[in-house]
């Protein structure tokens, strides 16, 4: 018999404080409308000095636990995507471990920015498939907001924190049916971090630090073009017709890139998941936001057809087709 593996439970986060648009207004040069109309953002979420991307994820791993009727004792695998780790080591997936009180099983953190959620939960499947692991902990977890640029209007206004995590089990079937993953480096420029550990490190250490660099229009327009590439190899590869998608959960990074997603697709905006407006751009943690979501307020259902997508910094993107 074949063997699968399917979402048993989701759940995700949102730090307490609330930065709105208009609270925006009072330190930078922009408007409510002008952030509305350009990204549908309406408000984002900031972590508390003492909370972490761990914290974050900790509290999204445990409703997704609940929800999945499972313990933390019954976790045999923990990835974590993340761009914006606690600390260089111990990687986030073990901090998150450590603070589940999990010990022995592999837990680890990769980071391809927006799209660590969606390359999480395909290694993930590929463990649960194997007989490798029977309950995966899947988590998309970011505390932009520790390295926004708050004096830079044209980033400053996108990004917030925020957690979501499902966990996955074995099933005799789909479940997860597809995910498929791609990256370009040759579009590094156009989206990044300047500062790390073996590169721009001086910088840190010299407290003098700016924040991400972005070119917004040109990300724009190839995540636009990327999006509607991934969205027919998606449905070619699994012999899926568009007008079997019952969900599409995008990246939450803007409205406009969301729309014309939908559009290519076909698909109403009615059947789209739309959380941007109520924490912006949480990079990885934005599609297991969205899904938690739209699970807890009743729109997905059981055995509908979704599919999730994503495109980020690097450029990475991927998608996933999921039987919920
Ligand atoms: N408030 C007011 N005015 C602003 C702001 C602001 N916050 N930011 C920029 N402007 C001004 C610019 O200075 C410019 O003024 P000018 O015409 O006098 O020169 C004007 O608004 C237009 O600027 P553009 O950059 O051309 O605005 P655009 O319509 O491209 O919108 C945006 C900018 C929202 C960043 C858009 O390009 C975008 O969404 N790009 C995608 C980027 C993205 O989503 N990045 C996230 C990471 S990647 C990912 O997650 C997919």
């Amino acid at each position: 018999m074949n063997r699968y593996s399917r979402i048993a439970g989701t759940g995700s986060y949102l730090p307490e404080k609330i930065l709105t648009n208009k609270d925006l207004e009072k330190t930078i040069d922009t408007t409510d409308e002008w952030i509305r109309t350009r990204t549908g953002i309406e408000r984002r979420h900031i972590a508390a000095p003492e909370e972490s991307s761990s914290s974050l994820a900790e509290h999204a791993a445990r409703r997704a636990l609940k929800a999945a009727g499972a313990t933390p004792a019954d976790v045999d695998f923990i990835v974590v995507g993340t761009t914006t780790p606690d600390l260089v080591f111990p990687n986030t997936g073990t901090l998150l471990q450590q603070r589940l009180d999990i010990h022995g099983c592999p837990a680890f953190s990769l980071e391809t920015a927006c799209s660590g959620f969606v390359y999480a939960l395909s290694v993930a499947d590929k463990y649960v498939r194997l007989g490798e692991a029977q309950c995966a902990l899947v988590v998309g977890v970011e505390c932009l907001s520790r390295f926004v640029d708050w004096t830079d209007r044209a980033t400053a206004v996108l990004f917030g924190d925020g957690a979501g995590a499902v966990v996955l089990t074995p099933a005799d079937e789909p479940g997860v049916i597809g995910t498929h993953l791609h990256s370009d480096g040759k579009y590094q420029d156009l989206l990044y971090f300047p500062y790390g550990v073996s590169k721009g490190f001086d910088t840190l250490r010299n407290n003098s630090m700016d924040g991400l660099k972005m070119h917004g229009n040109e990300v724009f327009k190839v995540a636009v073009r990327t999006l509607s590439r991934l969205v027919d190899e998606t449905l070619a590869k699994n012999g899926v017709e568009r007008g079997e998608i019952d969900w599409l959960i995008p990246h939450q990074a803007n409205l406009r890139i969301i729309q014309s997603a939908a559009e290519k697709l076909g698909l109403p905006m009615e059947k789209v998941v739309v959380t941007v407006q109520d924490h912006g751009n949480t990079s990885a943690a934005s599609i297991p936001l969205a899904l938690d979501t739209a699970v807890r307020d009743g729109r997905i259902h059981r055995g509908q057809l979704l599919l999730l997508e994503t495109f980020g910094g690097g450029f990475t993107w991927g998608s996933a087709l999921v039987r919920y």
